[in-house]
C-alpha cells in the first residue's frame, strides 16, 4: 500500500477500507509514514469527514497500537465516563461512589489537567498519600474489593493517538468531529470497559461552542462505542459557566464531598446524579433512567456512597478521615474577594477565562511538568442568573500568593451582567443513544 493512494482517495471523498485505515495507523506508528503525509491525511479528513465505519475502524487501529487493560478479572459489567472537558468538572468524584455503591465496578484510568481545564488525578492528589501508579494486578484487585478504582493513563495506551493528536494540534486539524470521536474513544476501547457514559460539553468552557455540534459529537462517539460492542450513551450539558462553585483541587474535592452528603450546588448535584442514573442503566441495575435515579439518590441520602469514597480513598492510600474533616485538606493562606461596583444580574460567565484565573493562582498547568498547589483556586460565589447588590462579593480567590490584583481583574472581565433579569441557563440539553 502506498500511503499518496490513501490520501488521494480521502481528498476525491472516497471511502477507505478498514485495511487501509489499519495500514496508515501502523505504518504512521513505526515512523514509515513521515509527519508531512499524516498531516495531509488529517486535513483530507478534515475536509471530507469520515463514514461512521471509517472512523470506527480509526478508533480500534488507535486502541490497538499500544497497552490495552484487560478487565475480564473484574466480575460484573465495568461502566466508565467519560466527560470532554470542562472547569469545575468534579462529577468523576460524585458518581464514582454513587455507582460503586450500587456494586457497580468502577475501574476509571483518568488524567491530568493542562490548560483551563482539570484533572481528576489532581483533584484525588489534594488526600496526602493518595496513590494513581497502581499496577494492572493491584487495580483490578482494588474494584474486585471496594468496586472502585482509578489510575492515571498508562504511558503507553493508545500511542498512536498521541502522535496523531500532537500533529493535528500543530497542523489546524484538531477540530474535525471524526478525528475527535476516534481519539477520545480510542483511549475508552483501549481501557477495558464494557459501557461508556459521555458527558459532553458544549459552551464557553467547551471544546464544542455550540450544541449543534457537541450533538454532532456525541452521535458519532455513541456509534463508534456501539458499533465496537460497548454499551454507550451520551448527555449534551452545558459549560457556559463552571460546573458547581469552587475551581481547584481542594476546594473541588471538598465541595464534591459535599455534594456526596446530599448538600451540593444544584447544577453539580443534578448532572452528578443524571449521569450516575445512566451508568446504573448501563451496568444493568436500573431498567430506565428514573429507576436509576431512585436508586442513585438512595445511596446518596442513606450515606452508602459517602462509605464507598472512604474505602476507595484508603485503598489507595489517602486518608479517609479527610472525607468527614475536608478541613484537613489543603487550605490557602489568603481570601481575597471580588467584588461588583453595580448591582445587577450574572448574565455571563466565560467559563475558560475563569479556568485560566484559577490557573494563575497555581491550580492548574500552562505545561505538563508544571507544579500545581493543591490549595488555591476560586469560590464562585454568584453564577448566572444571581443578583449582585452593590458591593457583594462576585467571588473569592484561595490565594498563596499575594500579589493577586491580576488574577482578580480576569475574574472581574469574565463576569457580564445585565440590568433587566436573567433566566438560570439549562444545563442538560440532549441525551443521545
Ligand atoms: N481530546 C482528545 O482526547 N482527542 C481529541 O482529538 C480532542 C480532545
Amino acid at each position: 500500500m502506498r500511503m499518496v493512494d490513501i490520501i488521494t482517495k480521502k481528498r476525491d471523498g472516497e471511502s477507505l477500507s478498514e485495511e487501509e485505515i489499519r495500514w496508515f495507523v501502523n505504518a504512521y506508528s513505526d515512523g514509515d509514514v513521515p509527519d508531512y503525509q499524516a498531516s495531509a491525511f488529517a486535513m483530507a479528513i478534515y475536509f471530507q469527514g469520515m463514514s461512521q465505519a471509517e472512523a470506527a475502524a480509526l478508533t480500534y487501529a488507535m486502541a490497538e497500537s499500544g497497552d490495552q487493560l484487560n478487565l475480564s478479572a473484574i466480575e460484573g459489567v465495568k461502566v466508565d465516563k467519560h466527560s470532554t472537558g470542562g472547569v469545575g468538572d468534579k462529577t468523576t468524584l460524585i458518581l464514582g461512589p454513587l455507582v460503586a455503591a450500587l456494586d457497580i465496578p468502577v475501574a476509571k484510568m483518568s488524567g491530568r489537567g493542562l490548560g483551563h481545564t482539570g484533572g481528576t488525578i489532581d483533584k484525588l492528589e489534594a488526600f496526602e498519600g493518595f496513590r494513581t501508579e497502581i499496577d494492572e494486578d493491584e487495580f483490578v484487585q482494588l474494584v474486585n474489593t471496594n468496586k472502585m478504582a482509578l489510575a492515571g493513563q498508562s504511558g503507553n495506551l493508545t500511542p498512536a493517538d498521541k502522535k496523531l493528536y500532537a500533529l493535528r494540534d500543530v497542523t489546524a486539524t484538531v477540530n474535525s468531529i471524526p478525528l475527535i470521536a476516534s481519539s477520545v474513544m480510542s483511549k475508552k476501547i483501549a481501557s477495558g470497559s464494557d459501557a461508556i457514559v459521555l458527558d459532553v460539553k458544549t459552551g464557553s468552557g467547551a471544546f464544542m461552542e455550540n450544541i449543534e455540534e457537541a450533538k454532532q459529537l456525541a452521535e458519532a462517539m455513541v456509534e463508534i462505542g456501539n458499533s465496537l460492542d460497548r454499551k454507550t450513551m451520551a448527555l449534551i450539558s452545558n459549560m457556559d459557566q463552571p460546573l458547581g462553585k469552587f475551581v481547584g483541587n481542594a476546594l473541588e474535592v471538598k465541595e464534591a464531598i459535599e455534594t456526596l452528603q446530599g448538600n451540593g450546588p444544584d447544577d453539580l448535584h443534578e448532572l452528578s446524579i443524571a449521569l450516575a442514573s445512566h451508568m446504573a442503566v448501563l451496568g444493568g441495575k436500573a431498567s430506565n433512567e428514573a429507576e436509576g435515579r431512585r436508586l442513585v439518590e438512595k445511596v446518596m441520602s442513606d450515606g452508602t456512597a459517602l462509605e464507598k469514597m472512604k474505602l476507595f480513598i484508603k485503598g489507595q492510600g489517602g486518608n479517609p478521615e479527610a472525607v468527614d474533616h475536608p478541613a484537613m485538606l489543603a487550605n490557602a493562606n489568603h481570601i481575597v474577594s471580588v467584588t461588583f461596583e453595580h448591582s445587577g444580574y450574572v448574565s455571563g460567565m466565560d467559563a475558560a477565562q475563569i479556568g485560566k484565573a484559577a490557573m494563575m493562582l497555581g491550580a492548574g498547568r500552562a505545561t505538563k511538568d508544571d507544579d500545581i498547589d493543591h490549595a488555591v483556586g476560586l469560590e464562585l460565589v454568584k453564577k448566572i442568573g444571581d443578583y449582585v447588590k452593590k458591593g457583594e462579593p462576585i467571588a473569592v480567590l484561595h490565594a498563596n500568593q499575594h500579589d493577586t490584583e491580576h488574577v482578580v481583574e480576569m475574574v472581574m472581565n469574565a463576569y457580564s451582567f445585565s440590568e433587566e433579569k436573567v433566566e438560570k441557563p439549562t444545563l442538560i440539553f440532549d441525551t443521545i443513544n
